[in-house]
C-alpha cells in the first residue's frame, strides 16, 4: 500500500456510467492491486438509478470489470469490500444532502478522515446540478482535502468554457479542479517533457534556426460509433483539436519552465497557446468522411451512420497550419490533421530539420539528401525515431535514410493506462498533468472564430489520409505530411505494427 497516500473515500457521480465501467473502476482496481492506494479507501458511485444498492451495484462493477478483461479470483471480495453506491433522486438540494449524510456515515464506519475526491463522470449539461447541489450541501469542503474532477468538454466555445470556469470557481478554488484530458495521462505525451529538457541534445536543436516544420497526426481509424448524439453536436474540432491536439502543440512548443510542477508547467503552456497567430480560413481544412474501405472491410459514410441527421456538416476531419509567434518558433508552420476513419490509429509529431544549407556530394552524385526527421511516436507502438541520411555500402556512391530507434514496449513492456497516472495524481494533489482553466478559455480564444465561420467541408473516403485539400495546406513551402512507416516501408524496413 502507498504510504504517502492519505486515506480517502472516492465519489463517482455518473458511476454507473460507460466511463464508469469502461475507465475508471478498472483503473482503481488496477492502482489498488499494484499497491498504489491508501490502505484505507472507498468508491461511492452515485448515479439516478434509484433501484440500485450496495449489492447491485457491485454485481455490475464486478460484469463491467470482467468485461474490461480482469478475472482475477479475488475480483468479487475487492468489489464487496472496497464498493458502495448511493443513488442521487432527481438530484435535487434535498438529494446532495442526503447524499453529504451517506458520506459521512460512510466515513465513519470506515474510519476515513474526510479527504474526498469527486468525480463528475456526467454529461456537461448536467455539470451545473451537480456542482451547484454540492456546493449546497456543503460537499465543497471538507474536514479534510476535497477535490472535482471534472471531464472533457470544458464548454464548447469560449463563451460557454468561461460561464463554466465562473461556476466552478464560486465554489471551488481553482487548486481543487482537476479538468481531465486523458491525452495528458499518457505516459508518452508525459514523456513529451523528459525528452525535450532531459536530453540536451534535442532541445538545442528545437527552434527556428534548425527546425523546418512540425506535423502532427492524430489519425483514428473508427468512425463515430455509438456516439453520433455528442459528435454531431461537438465534431472534430472540438472533439479532439481544442483540447487533445493543442495540448500537444504546447508540450513541443513550450519554453522550459522554471521547475517540473503544476503552475510552473501549466504556466509555459499558457503563454503558449497565446503566442499562436489568430487563425486565418485557408489555413484550415475540414471533412467528413464519405463510404470507403479500411484495410479489408467496406465502411460505411458518416451520413450513414445510425443517429446522424441526413444533412449534417459536422466536420470528423481536421488540417491546420498553426504560426507560433515566439521567438523560438516565427516562421515555422505547425501542421496538425485529425480524423476518425482515416487509413489507421496513429498519434504522430514528426519534427523536420533544415536541409544541409549546400550538398557536399554533388560531384559524386549523392545529391539526393533527405533532411533529418524525428518521430515520436504516441500510440500505437509508442517511442522514437530518428532519421537520418548514410551511405549505401559500395558503388555507385548513394544515400538512404534510416531511423535509429527505441520503442517503450522493448525497453519497459506494458505502460499503465492513462486513467490509472490521471487518478492517482488526484489523489496524491498533483495537478501537473490536469488543465487548468485559463487554458481553456486561451484555447477556445484561438478555436472559437474558426467554429462561427461558414467554412466549405470537403468529403473524404474512409480509409484515406482526409480530403486532398489538407495537403495544400503544406504545398505552399514545399512540404508534404511524413510518416515513419512511409520512411520504413520506402527502403524495405520492417514496418512497425500500426
Ligand atoms: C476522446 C474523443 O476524447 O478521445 C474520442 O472524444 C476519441 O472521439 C478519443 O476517439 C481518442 O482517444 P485515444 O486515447 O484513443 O487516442
Amino acid at each position: 500500500m502507498n504510504g504517502s497516500l492519505d486515506a480517502h473515500l472516492f465519489v463517482i457521480l455518473g458511476g454507473t456510467g460507460d466511463l464508469a465501467a469502461r475507465k475508471l473502476l478498472p483503473a482503481i482496481y488496477h492502482l489498488s492491486r499494484d499497491g498504489n492506494l491508501s490502505e484505507r479507501y472507498a468508491v461511492l458511485a452515485v448515479s439516478r438509478d434509484n433501484d440500485m444498492d450496495d449489492a447491485a451495484f457491485r454485481s455490475w462493477a464486478h460484469d463491467a470489470l470482467e468485461r474490461s478483461g480482469l478475472h482475477p479470483s479475488e475480483l468479487a471480495d475487492w468489489c464487496d469490500a472496497n464498493l458502495f453506491y448511493h443513488p442521487i433522486g432527481e438530484g435535487r438540494p434535498d438529494d446532495y444532502h442526503a447524499l453529504r449524510s451517506r458520506i459521512e456515515l460512510l466515513e465513519r464506519a470506515l474510519g476515513l478522515p474526510g479527504n474526498r475526491a469527486f468525480y463528475l463522470a456526467l454529461p456537461p449539461r448536467a455539470f451545473p446540478t451537480s456542482i451547484e447541489g454540492m456546493a449546497e450541501a456543503g460537499l465543497h469542503r471538507s474536514s479534510g482535502w476535497t477535490r472535482l474532477v471534472v471531464e472533457k468538454p470544458f464548454g464548447r466555445d469560449l463563451e460557454s468554457a468561461g460561464a463554466l470556469n465562473e461556476m466552478l470557481h464560486r465554489h471551488f478554488e481553482e487548486s481543487q479542479i482537476y479538468r481531465i484530458d486523458h491525452y495528458l495521462g499518457k505516459e508518452t505525451v508525459q514523456n513529451l517533457l523528459v525528452f525535450r529538457f532531459s536530453n540536451v541534445m534535442f532541445e538545442s536543436l528545437w527552434s527556428r534556426d534548425r527546425v523546418e516544420s512540425v506535423q502532427i497526426t492524430v489519425a483514428e481509424d473508427l468512425g463515430v460509433e455509438t456516439r453520433a448524439g455528442y459528435y454531431d453536436k461537438a465534431g472534430a474540432l472540438r472533439d479532439m483539436v481544442q483540447n487533445h491536439v493543442a495540448q500537444l502543440v504546447c508540450l513541443i512548443g513550450m519554453e522550459v519552465p522554471s521547475a517540473f510542477d503544476a503552475d510552473a508547467v501549466r504556466y509555459e503552456k499558457i503563454k503558449l497557446l497565446k503566442a499562436i497567430a489568430p487563425i486565418r480560413p485557408h489555413n484550415v481544412v475540414l471533412g467528413q468522411y464519405e463510404r470507403g474501405r479500411i484495410e479489408d472491410f467496406e465502411v460505411a459514410g458518416y451520413l450513414e451512420e445510425p443517429g446522424v441527421p441526413a444533412d449534417s456538416r459536422t466536420e470528423t476531419f481536421v488540417g491546420l497550419k498553426l504560426e507560433v509567434d515566439t521567438w523560438r518558433w516565427q516562421g515555422v508552420p505547425f501542421y496538425i490533421r485529425t480524423g476518425k476513419r482515416l487509413p489507421h490509429r496513429l498519434t504522430q509529431i514528426a519534427v523536420t530539420f533544415r536541409e544541409p544549407p549546400v550538398c557536399l556530394f554533388e560531384s559524386v552524385g549523392g545529391c539526393q539528401t533527405h533532411p533529418n526527421v524525428l518521430f515520436v511516436t504516441l500510440q500505437p507502438n509508442e517511442g522514437f525515431a530518428l532519421c537520418f541520411d548514410v551511405k549505401v555500402p559500395g558503388e555507385p556512391f548513394a544515400l538512404r535514410t534510416l531511423p535509429l530507434d527505441f520503442y517503450y514496449k522493448d525497453a519497459f513492456g506494458d505502460i499503465p493506462d492513462a486513467y490509472e497516472t490521471l487518478l492517482l495524481d488526484i489523489l496524491l494533489g498533483d495537478q501537473t498533468l490536469f488543465v487548468h482553466g485559463d487554458w481553456t478559455e486561451e484555447s477556445w480564444r484561438l478555436f472559437t472564430p474558426i467554429l462561427e465561420q461558414e467554412l466549405a467541408v470537403h468529403l473524404y473516403s474512409a480509409g484515406t489520409w482526409g480530403p486532398r485539400a489538407v495537403d495544400e495546406l503544406l504545398a505552399g513551402r514545399g512540404h508534404s505530411w511524413m510518416g515513419l512507416a512511409d520512411i520504413r516501408k520506402h527502403h524495405g524496413l520492417f514496418v512497425p505494427d500500426v
